[in-house]
């Protein structure tokens, strides 16, 4: 066994890998989030698809999706093991367990939190991210060019109420999972200080709860144009 199986097969490693892990996915949300606001843009879906078209054919960022999807499945494989780590390694459950006064609610139900985002981002990919690389997407010319016109599929998308409803629990579930995992992730790999870890908490909040917000936004303000709303 290599001296780099050990080290992530160790429980540090795997904390560590977790928390690097969640790191880069937050990282790969925030420039998702960014790009995602073309689609306020009243151009027509324009911009949003040439950033599309962009995203999906430029070498560099094609990489980036490789971590991405990397990032994504040992993220979820990790905590598996983790869970199961730590189930076995306490066999038999303690006499008095009062867990509500020991740890906060989001940091105990980070499993189920993660399942749901999950179950989100597989659906998601199939709804967007499949259609975009192996759907029959139709195709819109502009001056720069032609290209598939993923703007229209994500409004059709976001026409339907349960669709957007989804969205919007889906964000909630995020912000949670955000909310425990940002300062986790932070002390896991041991930047813990009195003077920032405060601070931390508080950037980590404040990213937990305006992130997942502006991404619901996003659903609510199609589907309210669709339906003449605004
Ligand atoms: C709610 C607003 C959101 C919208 C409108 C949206 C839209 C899209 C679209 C159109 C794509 C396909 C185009 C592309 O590959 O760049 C995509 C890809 C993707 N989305 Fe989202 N997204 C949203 C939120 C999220 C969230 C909250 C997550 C994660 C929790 C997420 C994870 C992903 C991933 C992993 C990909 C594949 C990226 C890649 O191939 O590099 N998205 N999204």
């Amino acid at each position: 066994m290599s001296w780099l199986s050990q080290a992530l097969s160790s429980s540090l490693g795997k904390k560590l890998l977790m928390a690097l892990t969640g790191l880069f996915l937050i990282f790969f949300l925030t420039g998702h989030l960014l790009g995602n606001f073309l689609l306020f843009k009243e151009d027509g879906g324009q911009s949003f698809n040439e950033y599309a078209k962009f995203m999906t054919t430029t070498p560099a960022i094609l990489l980036l999706s490789i971590v991405t999807y990397a990032c994504i499945i040992f993220h979820v494989i990790y905590s598996i093991v983790i869970t199961i780590h730590n189930r076995n390694s306490r066999p038999v459950r303690y006499a008095v367990t009062n867990p509500s006064a020991n740890s906060l609610w989001t940091s105990r139900s980070m499993g189920v939190l993660g399942t749901i985002v999950l179950i989100f981002v597989v659906i998601h990919l199939k709804s967007f991210w499949y259609e975009m690389k192996f759907g029959s997407i139709p195709i819109v010319d502009y001056s720069s060019g032609s290209m598939k016109d993923l703007y229209r599929i994500v409004n059709v998308a976001f026409t339907q109420l349960w669709y957007v409803a989804f969205y919007v629990f889906s964000m909630i579930i995020l912000s949670f999972h955000l909310s425990h995992g940002f300062k986790s992730a932070f002390q896991t790999l041991g930047l813990s200080h009195v003077k920032y870890t405060p601070l931390i908490k508080i950037i980590g909040m404040a990213y937990a709860i305006i992130v997942p917000l502006l991404f619901a936004s996003m659903p609510v303000y199609l589907y309210m144009k669709s339906h003449g709303l605004i």
